[in-house]
């Protein structure tokens, strides 16, 4: 059998495709990043794709009308890749239940806090602004809400009195190159059993 295929959806500096990246080059899980696609043509990980000789491709949400049909086209390119599995690795959009309905149960995704609390895209802000004493990562499947599907992996660190957000985002960012390729792992060996909202481990 062949390797499972990944597609990475990224906006930005791509430090989580990185460590999935290493986290194969190292051994921890096999499989194949079959296409990184990016919304943003500036984002850093497009050149950590190339540099790693990954097929990847900017895909620019302004250049279509509507939200479906640039979905569509999202789908359109990770299926000509062979992709089976999507993570979204800083992908700064909503995905609409039409990218979700293909590839339900298909799709992960990573949070820079502790899930159900702080979802959007300002966790660490929020997080500071609330004055939590503890934040970290967590990493869910993805669903038709925002940052609310079923949690797979968590991981905390603790919150400095004198912690600004770029503090705070790099303790948890040091945990999530840790929990996601770990998880990663576990979803491609059929380890993860989704019952409801909850997901067990089967070791
Ligand atoms: C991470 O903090 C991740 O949790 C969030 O977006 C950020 C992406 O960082 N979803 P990077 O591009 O992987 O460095």
């Amino acid at each position: 059998m062949g390797k499972p295929v990944l597609g990475i959806l990224a906006s930005g500096r791509g430090t989580n495709l990185q460590s999935i990246m290493d986290a194969i080059a190292e051994g921890q899980f096999s499989a194949e990043i079959g296409l990184v696609i990016t919304d943003n043509p500036k984002a850093k990980a497009l050149e950590r794709a190339q540099m790693a000789g990954i097929a990847n491709i900017c895909v620019e949400r302004k250049k279509f009308a509507k939200r479906e049909v640039f979905e569509q086209s999202l789908i359109a390119e990770l299926r000509k890749h062979h992709v089976e599995h999507i993570v979204l690795a800083g992908f700064m959009r909503i995905l609409s239940p039409v990218f979700i309905r293909e590839y339900k149960n298909h799709i992960l995704n990573i949070h820079p806090a502790l899930l159900p609390s702080f979802p959007g895209a300002h966790a660490h802000r929020d997080v500071l602004a609330y004055g939590v004493k503890i934040s970290g990562c967590t990493v869910h499947f993805v669903d038709e809400g925002m940052d609310s599907g079923p949690i797979i992996i968590q991981a905390a660190v603790p919150v400095m009195d004198d912690d600004t957000e770029d503090t705070l985002a790099a303790r948890v960012l040091k945990q999530e190159h840790i929990i996601y390729p770990r998880a990663i792992a576990l979803y491609l060996d059929g380890k993860l059993k989704i019952e409801g909202r909850r997901v067990f481990i089967k070791e």
